[in-house]
């Protein structure tokens, strides 16, 4: 008998969490990530104000071949790239004017499948945002340090997969238990 895949199994989202200890950590993952990108892929950037999602998109760029500024898009809301392998949207919605106010700006023109999105801020745009392949929240981790930041990547459909992948075997893999807490 051949066995019918478990289409409702394919489709659960798979998260991974990581310790980033310094901002060359964040700048390997995004390497690792670089390496997986293809166009179509968007990816949903959160965390608090200073948390490292530009940081993150720069090292992204500059793995992707990027030798030029990178621009933070935190007033034009959009920042483009046009790379080698294929053009890279840069979006920051954290001044968007209300939810719906990309769409008004005719920004889903982008989001057509021909380039790589990354948007920081997404929750600004409420619901009218398609799901991601692969989401990002990255937090302070002050008990580690002042520039360590705790990661969660949550990944949806193959191409969500396939980044959760490299960034798995370029050895990135979720922090153990830990050491028990010492007693009081
Ligand atoms: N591990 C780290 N990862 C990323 N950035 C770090 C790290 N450690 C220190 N930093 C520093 O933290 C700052 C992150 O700023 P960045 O502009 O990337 O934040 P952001 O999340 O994009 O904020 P905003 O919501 O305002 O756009 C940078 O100055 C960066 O050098
Ligand atoms: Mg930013």
């Amino acid at each position: 008998m051949t066995d019918i895949p478990d289409i409702a199994d394919a489709d659960q989202p798979e998260r991974l969490s990581l310790q980033l200890p310094d901002e060359a950590a964040t700048a390997a993952l995004a390497r690792a990530l670089a390496s997986a990108l293809q166009p179509g892929i968007a990816i949903h950037l959160s965390g608090d104000l200073g948390a490292g999602k530009t940081a993150f998109t720069r090292a992204l760029l500059r793995a992707l071949g990027h030798t030029g500024r990178a621009r933070s898009p935190t007033f034009t809301l959009l920042e483009p790239y046009n790379l080698s392998n294929f053009d890279l949207y840069h979006f920051d919605f954290y001044r968007l004017s209300s939810e719906r106010a990309w769409l008004d700006a005719g920004f889903d023109e982008y989001l057509d499948g021909r380039g790589v999105v990354v948007i920081e801020w997404p929750e600004m745009a409420g619901d009218t945002l398609p799901a991601p392949d692969l989401r990002l929240r990255i937090d302070f981790d002050p008990d580690a340090g002042d520039d360590a930041r705790r990661v969660e990547l949550l990944a949806r459909g193959a191409r969500g997969r396939a980044c959760l992948n490299a960034i798995r075997d370029a050895g990135f893999c979720a922090p153990g238990p830990g050491p028990e807490p010492a007693p009081r």
